[in-house]
């Protein structure tokens, strides 16, 4: 059984153009015009972009005291019904600090569950010979080929630069890209003991004990790690100018450094935190913070400009009661807020239809750019013949307005409701097989998604480590006859 994809704009990270695709099993076939298959699906009026890849999300994740409430199910069923095919997790190990154990257990909760295909980063939170010697079983049968830090979140998953340091080299030695979450742990952990002791306890308290500028010195400080541990760095949620100024910086100096924005950092700002209604408020609290609007501004400019490569949803949904948690002290509001079915259609709607972004730097920062950045591009992320045939039938004359009613995520409400949305799926394809077309109340079916393993030695860190090695610093080998006699 064939499916042909007819008649629509097909657009790539490099250029749009008319065409159909051909699509066999669970692959693309052929990539042209006048195609024919057994099924027709109809493009017309449409693009057809690459299946989105969320690179960030917490689903069912354990944090701050509870779990998060947004399930691998009700998670990739938002994903889909937004346009997304492919998300990362991140799987945190548990309290016998075992990596294997950990993806053991995050497949177990996935597996019979996801209706899109996932893969997973694995988190560093402590160090030890143990994590040293698993890391490589992690990359090697498991797959997995990115390690996430927290330099925050102190006492509980925040790691140390000499812990980070000994990580960073484990993965240059591994071909596996490190991440970080940078904000100075240690100063946002003074700055919530001083607010809550002048009375800010409100969700206010905690966008001040994040200012930019502690998010700003954690990014240097990563980057200098990762450069003399030799690896390339991807830092997630960059959410002001601070870090992206750090990213610029070190991009231009050749160091292979990544940065993603979030689609709510581009999209909420600061002001979300002093709303009078407590729960609006607290709804908002992750971290970092939404910033101010010149924050937003230079994101958006970061995407157009290539210095900022991804943009994520670091989707951890938490409930109103749980958010409740944090009632009279905001350092226990549980951090995170969602995004999985609203990314693509926000960021078409504020980057797209405003001329911010063009079509094919949409593709580029919701699907092609990580793939490669993950090592996957010859499967996902491409409209490619012999690519895998995640695909979207891209519709602008859609427009969606969010409610909570319609939404998949399983939450009680949503950052973005009440915006409108100009485009939405008309169809989304995963491997070929329509999971989701407009106007869809069914769900696509949980346990048909795959876990994909990513292989080591992405370009950009082969390239580096080669560059390393011819520039590493060596001894001077000296004819003791110039040595002087020491005294
Ligand atoms: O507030 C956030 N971002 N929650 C999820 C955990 C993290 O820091 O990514
Ligand atoms: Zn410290
Ligand atoms: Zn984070
Ligand atoms: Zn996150």
């Amino acid at each position: 059984m064939s499916k042909v994809i007819k008649g629509g704009t097909i657009v790539t990270a490099e250029r749009s153009f008319r065409g159909d695709v051909l699509i066999e099993g669970e692959r693309i076939a052929e990539i042209g015009t006048d195609l024919a298959g057994d099924e027709v699906i109809d493009a017309s009026e449409a693009y057809v972009i690459p299946g989105g890849i969320d690179p960030h999300t917490h689903l069912e994740m354990p944090f701050m005291g509870t779990t998060a409430a947004e399930t691998f199910e009700s998670g990739t069923f938002a994903a889909a019904a937004g346009g997304t095919t492919m998300l990362v997790d991140f799987c945190l190990p548990g309290e016998d600090g075992s990596l294997l154990n950990a993806i053991d257990e995050w497949d177990r909760k996935s597996k019979d569950q996801i209706c899109t295909d996932i893969s997973y980063h694995m988190a560093i939170t402590g160090w030890s010979e143990s994590i040293f010697e698993e890391m490589e079983a992690v990359v090697k049968d498991r797959g997995i080929n990115t390690f996430k830090h927290f330099m925050a979140y102190k006492g509980a998953l925040m790691v140390e630069d000499d812990e980070m340091f000994a990580s960073f080299r484990r993965c240059a030695e591994l071909g596996a890209l490190p991440l970080v979450h940078a904000e100075n742990g240690d100063v946002v952990a003074a700055l919530q003991e001083k607010y809550m002791a002048e009375g800010i306890t409100g969700p206010e308290g905690h966008a001040f004990s994040r200012p930019p500028e502690v998010e700003g010195e954690a990014a240097n400080r990563a980057i200098m790690i990762a450069d003399a541990a030799g690896t390339p760095l991807y830092i997630v949620h960059v959410s002001c100018e601070q870090a992206h100024e750090a990213i610029r910086r070190a991009r231009q100096k050749g160091m292979r450094v990544y940065g993603e924005p979030l689609i709510q950092h581009l999209t909420l700002d600061e002001t979300e935190y002093f709303d009078k209604d407590w729960q609006y408020a607290a709804r908002r609290v992750m971290s970092p913070p939404f910033r101010s609007k010149d924050h937003q501004d230079g994101l958006w400019a970061g995407l157009a400009a290539g210095s900022l490569q991804v943009v994520a949803t670091d989707h951890a949904a938490f409930s109103d009661e749980q958010k409740r948690m944090g009632v009279d002290d905001f350092t226990r509001i549980p951090n995170g807020t969602g995004g999985l079915e609203e990314r693509m259609g926000m960021l078409w709607t504020r980057g797209v239809e405003t001329g911010r972004l063009t079509p094919e730097e949409f593709v580029a920062v919701t699907s092609s750019n990580i793939a490669r950045i993950l090592n996957i591009a010859g499967r996902k992320g491409h409209v490619a013949v012999g690519a895998e045939a995640d695909l979207v039938v891209w519709d602008p004359s859609i427009t969606k307005t969010v409610e909570v009613a319609t939404q998949k995520s399983i939450i009680d409400y949503n950052v973005f409701e009440g915006m409108e949305m100009k485009a939405q799926p008309r169809f989304t394809l995963s491997r070929g097989e329509v999971i989701w077309s407009w106007g869809q109340n069914s769900q696509p079916k949980p346990g048909r998604g795959k876990f994909v393993r990513r292989p080591a030695y992405a370009s950009a860190s082969k390239a580096l480590s080669k560059w390393k090695a011819l520039n590493t610093p060596r001894k001077i080998e000296r004819d003791p006859m110039n040595i002087p006699a020491g005294v």
